[in-house]
């Protein structure tokens, strides 16, 4: 069940994508130890980002890019002490629904290898063989709309 203090939205001002960038720092670079230099990429500047708030307090994060392939879904990431608790589902359903609304046939991920079983919980399937990213083994993982 969706946590009841939690909403979802869209990041449309610099303060919200700043907020979208911290999560991603503590979660990415903080605790998986990504490259800094890997972490942000152009398709920020494209891609539509959405925040989790609770009581008003950034716990999570997202973004899906509108390509002509399909939507791709990334950069989700909840703070490890608000795992579990059903948020990251709500990231990803609110980037589905995006990528829905925008005629997107096809949402697809990089999913990280530990993960995978998070996103089959939400229809995707594995798509293709493990390769690596930012030195994290992922797999392509696609949904059709
Ligand atoms: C992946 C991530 C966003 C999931 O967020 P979350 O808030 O913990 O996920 P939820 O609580 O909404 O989980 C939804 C379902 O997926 C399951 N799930 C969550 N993480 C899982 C995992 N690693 N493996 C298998 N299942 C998992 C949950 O048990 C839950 O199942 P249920 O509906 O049967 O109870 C979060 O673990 C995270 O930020 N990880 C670090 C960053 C990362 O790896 N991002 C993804 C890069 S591809």
């Amino acid at each position: 069940m969706a946590p009841a203090a939690v909403e979802i939205v869209l990041v449309r001002t610099a303060e919200q994508m700043a907020a979208a960038y911290a999560i991603r720092r503590r979660v990415f670079i903080e605790e998986q130890k990504i490259d800094p230099e890997l972490e942000r990429d152009h398709y920020d500047l494209s891609a539509l980002h959405v925040l989790a708030l609770e009581n008003g307090r950034t716990v999570g994060c997202g973004r899906v890019v509108l390509t002509a392939a399909g939507a791709k879904i990334g950069r989700m990431a909840v703070l490890a002490e608000k795992r579990g608790g059903g948020i990251g589902r709500m990231v990803l359903d609110a980037l589905v629904e995006i990528a829905r609304r925008n005629g997107a046939r096809l949402a697809y991920l990089h999913a990280q290898v530990p993960v995978e079983g998070f996103y089959l919980k939400s229809g995707f399937h594995g798509a293709g063989e493990v390769f690596e990213e930012a030195g994290i083994p992922h797999r392509r993982m696609d949904l059709p709309l």
